[in-house]
């Protein structure tokens, strides 16, 4: 297996439903089943509202500190990567009344207790506004040495990036790295005001970049990475089948694309599942795959 770099992946999306069980039983939390291939069962998406509708029900089993460590550290172990920096969302515990102090005490100690060199970059729900997002950071300012930088993510139509550009501006204060989630459902304007505004320095996704040349040119020119996660985009009907995925034409344009598993308790698989898939639905070629790869170790923060 060629070494790799995963740079987008929800922590809360290695949640599997055998997890999520356990977790369950262990908090006396009620689930609607107990049956892990039920809980499967449920995983039909039409779209990007209807998994995250069930990726922040099943996170009510997510509780203690041990809960946080027991997730990242079953996700590390099983990655299949050489470095892993990992998005996690505060506000989706925080508003079921899990303090910051348990997520950043558990995350980091999986992450300081495994073998794979791993870091935390800290999202907001673009959902939840401008205001939230600007109070959790300077509430996380006190663990600022358990984090790397800044993302974006969750309902992306309708939350352009520019409503966050003054949160965005505080954390380049604070010396964090900057991303976000753009062009995934919304249309390359998205990915220009999160270049453009939030100054990030990947785009998450960015699929629908290729609808616009002057921002293939602009993104190429730059190098500015894009973290595709080909697997989330077929179960999240952002395209319709893998072989119809646009990621060997944005390797054409000379596009530094990355392959990433973004929820792979959710989409099928895990990094490798997503290369193994490409090759052999979308018939990627060995060298396409290798310079994947590559791209990834260029992409990745310094940590
Ligand atoms: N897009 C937006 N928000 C998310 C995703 C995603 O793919 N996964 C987890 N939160
Ligand atoms: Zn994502």
């Amino acid at each position: 297996m060629r070494p790799k770099a995963e740079l987008h992946l929800h922590i809360e999306g290695t949640l599997e439903p055998e997890l999520v069980v356990e977790l369950a039983r262990r908090n006396g939390v009620e689930l609607p089943t107990f049956d892990v291939e039920a809980i499967r069962a449920r995983y039909d998406f039409v779209n990007l509202q209807s998994f995250l509708d069930i990726y922040y029900e099943n996170m009510a089993v997510l509780r203690t500190e041990q809960d946080f460590y027991d997730l990242a550290a079953a996700y590390l172990e099983r990655s299949g990567v050489q470095h892993a920096e990992i998005f996690f969302d505060p506000q989706a515990h925080l508003v079921r009344g899990v303090p910051l102090e348990v997520v950043f005490g558990g995350l980091s100690a999986a992450l300081k207790d495994s073998d794979v060199p791993a870091a935390l970059i800290m999202c907001f729900l673009r959902d939840r506004g401008a205001e939230e997002a600007e109070a959790v950071l300077r509430a996380a300012l006190p663990y600022r040495e358990h984090f790397i930088g800044v993302g974006l993510d969750s309902a992306e139509v309708g939350y352009p990036p520019s409503l966050f550009r003054r949160v965005f501006d505080i954390a380049a204060g604070e010396g964090l790295h900057r991303v976000a989630h753009a062009g995934e459902e919304g249309g390359p304007d998205y990915v220009w005001e999160a270049l453009d505004i939030l100054r990030v320095e990947r785009v998450d996704h960015g699929i629908r970049a290729m609808e616009d040349p002057a921002l293939v040119a602009r993104m190429r020119e730059e190098r500015i990475p894009l973290t595709v996660c080909p697997l989330s985009n077929v179960r999240l009907r952002a395209v319709p089948t893998l072989r119809d995925h646009i990621l060997p034409a944005m390797l054409d344009e000379g596009l530094l694309v990355t392959v990433n598993s973004d929820d792979p308790a959710y989409f099928g698989g895990y990094v490798e599942d997503n290369y193994r898939m490409l090759r052999d639905e979308l018939g990627m070629t060995e060298d396409q795959l290798d310079l994947l790869a590559r791209n990834s170790f260029e992409a990745r923060f310094d940590f």
